[in-house]
């Protein structure tokens, strides 16, 4: 199947925290080499994203701090976008399910679905806080955990020995509203029939091996697992979200999970809403030419590939995910990374200890990707990437490019005259590069892909070593002049495989060479800059080193910052 346009996804963060290098590494970054490389190739592509900001998280934290639930996501909405502009994550809409946009599609969806009969309803019984007259989410109950006897349980999980609980399995459970004991009253739901849908899930899911190992082995387990799918509840008794649309629904609203995925579709709306095609979303979404694909962590899994394709699907106008290429978590310093804990590297703070290196952090991440297994970032991995890596390879080889060409010739790149073989072979080898890269692109292999970029860099500086311009100019003047044309060329198709890892250094890379920026397929090329164009003067250092003072100090602030 070949497709004519890509819409492309990223998780929607929930708005109820800054963002830190897991969120980055785990989804950010490489659906946003994904994108740049597509954009680059000249693929019509929409990368969308948003914040998502209902949920019961979100009204836990309005509680502690005294606020409301919207003071809290207008708050994370402004940061989580701030931050994700400031490190190059180039989405072409970043909205928020809070929106009038968001709130009017996922509520006409579920009327869609609802009007169509698709849902079952259910009568359940649920914890209830009579002193605080609501229901209660399993976040909202504490009681002791009946495996260890930890007093501070909570409805959903045991954090002291881990077990994930039902509310109703806490023994003296308590509200966190009001320290009552909830009472268990009957309330109706909308649920979702995934045992009735499942065949249909099953053979969606079976259509896609070529998904990640991770991704298609977890759906698999799941649906072949003993039980199968069960059920699941689309609304809830909360009032934070989007009101459940239809009668006798008061005090109730969408599952944050039935909401949230549809805030794709509502942040596409939002990207065309004030063009002169407003509609155009709908081609993103409905045309079967149209490619989705959603990056992601491990954690939503399930509700990528399995409930909301169901709900896809049922509604029946939409296009189905085509890949979901999930990565699993990045630790930090060998241990999990975490909120509660405060064990975390937050982009926030890394832009004022290391403001300009930010390229750094997402060439760090991107060769720690977790992306087949869990991973770990160190600071000291870090000071390695850039030291050894960035500076002492990319960044010396376009430095000696550079100067001397603007020493020896004015900045006026050189014409090359005769080729040994050796150059010959170096000019084959590097037109070669793109195809090799997009390979590796192709199949979600970012670590791969990128290591392969920095194998023209390699390349680059390999050649300058060995051919030792600054010596031979005293006594073969001609051949310096081939060298150094050869090297320009290899800058130059180095910015443009880089862009989508190093989008800064590569328009800094781009703007030194006077150049402007030039898209995939040239780098397929072995003469982008003509002999007689002039470069820029004076060259900044695009990768200065690191010292071991600057990561002790990092390792330290989080030592002392763990609580
Ligand atoms: N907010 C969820 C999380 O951070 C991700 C939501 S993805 C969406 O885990 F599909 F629901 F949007
Ligand atoms: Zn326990």
């Amino acid at each position: 199947m070949t497709f004519k346009r890509n819409t492309v996804t990223a998780a929607l963060p929930y708005a109820n925290g800054p963002v830190h290098i897991g969120h980055l590494a785990g989804c950010y970054i490489p659906a946003d080499i994904y994108v740049r490389y597509l954009r680059s190739k000249g693929d019509d592509v929409v990368f969308v994203c948003g914040s998502d900001e209902h949920g019961v998280p979100i009204t836990i934290k309005a509680k502690k701090e005294g606020i409301t639930p919207q003071q809290v996501v207008d708050k994370y909405h402004k940061m989580m976008g701030d931050s994700f502009k400031e490190f190059g994550i180039s989405f072409d809409v970043y909205s928020r399910t809070s929106s009038k946009i968001h709130h009017e599609t996922a509520s006409d969806f579920f009327r869609n679905l609802y009007d169509k009969g698709v849902f079952t309803e259910q009568v359940t019984e649920q914890y209830y806080d009579e002193e605080a007259k609501q229901f209660l989410a399993d976040r909202y109950i504490i009681g002791t955990c009946p495996k260890c006897a930890n007093e501070n349980a909570y409805g959903d999980q045991c954090e002291k020995c881990g077990t994930s609980l039902s509310p109703t399995e806490l023994i003296n459970p308590r509200s966190t509203l009001s320290g009552a004991k909830p009472v268990l009253r009957q309330t109706k739901n909308w649920f979702l029939p995934l045992d009735k849908l499942s065949p249909k899930i099953k053979a969606y899911i079976e259509s896609h091996p070529d998904w990640k190992a991770n991704v298609y082995g977890q759906c698999k387990s799941w649906l072949d697992s003993g039980d199968g799918l069960q059920p699941r509840a689309m609304t809830r008794d909360l009032d934070w979200g989007v009101p459940v649309p239809v009668d006798g629904a008061d005090g109730k609203v969408l599952y944050v999970w039935f909401d949230a995925p549809i805030g794709y579709i509502s942040a596409t709306k939002e990207l065309f809403a004030n063009t002169a095609e407003p509609n155009k979303w709908e081609l993103y979404w409905k045309d079967k030419e149209s490619r989705l694909i959603h990056f992601i962590g491990k954690d939503n899994i399930v509700f990528h590939c399995i409930i909301f394709p169901a709900m896809l699907m049922e509604q029946g106008e939409f296009i189905l995910p085509d890949n979901v290429p999930a990565n699993e978590f990045l630790n930090l310093e060998g241990d999990k990374i975490s909120t509660s804990r405060n064990w975390a590297v937050w982009l926030h703070e890394y832009l004022i200890d290391f403001k300009g290196k930010e390229d750094v952090l997402r060439y760090t991440l991107s060769a720690n990707m977790p992306e087949t297994k869990d991973n770990d970032f160190t600071w000291k991995d870090f000071q390695t990437k850039n030291n050894s890596e960035l500076a002492d390879i990319y960044g010396n080889f376009i430095n000696r490019v550079l100067v001397l060409t603007n020493k020896n010739y004015n900045g006026i790149v050189p014409e090359a005259s005769e080729y040994t073989k050796g150059d010959l072979l170096i000019l084959e080898e590097m037109t070669r590069f793109p195809d090799k890269i997009a390979d590796s692109l192709d199949k979600f292999r970012f670590r791969e892909a990128q290591s392969e970029m920095m194998n023209l860099a390699r390349l680059g500086n390999k050649y300058l070593a060995d051919q030792e311009p600054w010596k031979l100019i005293k006594t073969d003047e001609k051949r310096v002049r081939t060298i150094m044309n050869i090297a320009v060329q290899i800058s130059a198709n180095l910015a443009i495989v880089c862009e989508p890892f190093l989008p800064f250094t590569s328009a800094k890379l781009f703007k030194m060479l006077n150049l402007s920026p030039l898209k995939w397929s040239h780098a397929k090329n072995s003469n982008n800059i003509s002999a007689g164009h002039k470069i820029n003067e004076n060259p900044e250092i695009l990768f200065t080193k690191i010292e071991d003072e600057q990561v002790i100090a990092q390792v330290n602030k989080l030592e002392e910052s763990k609580n």
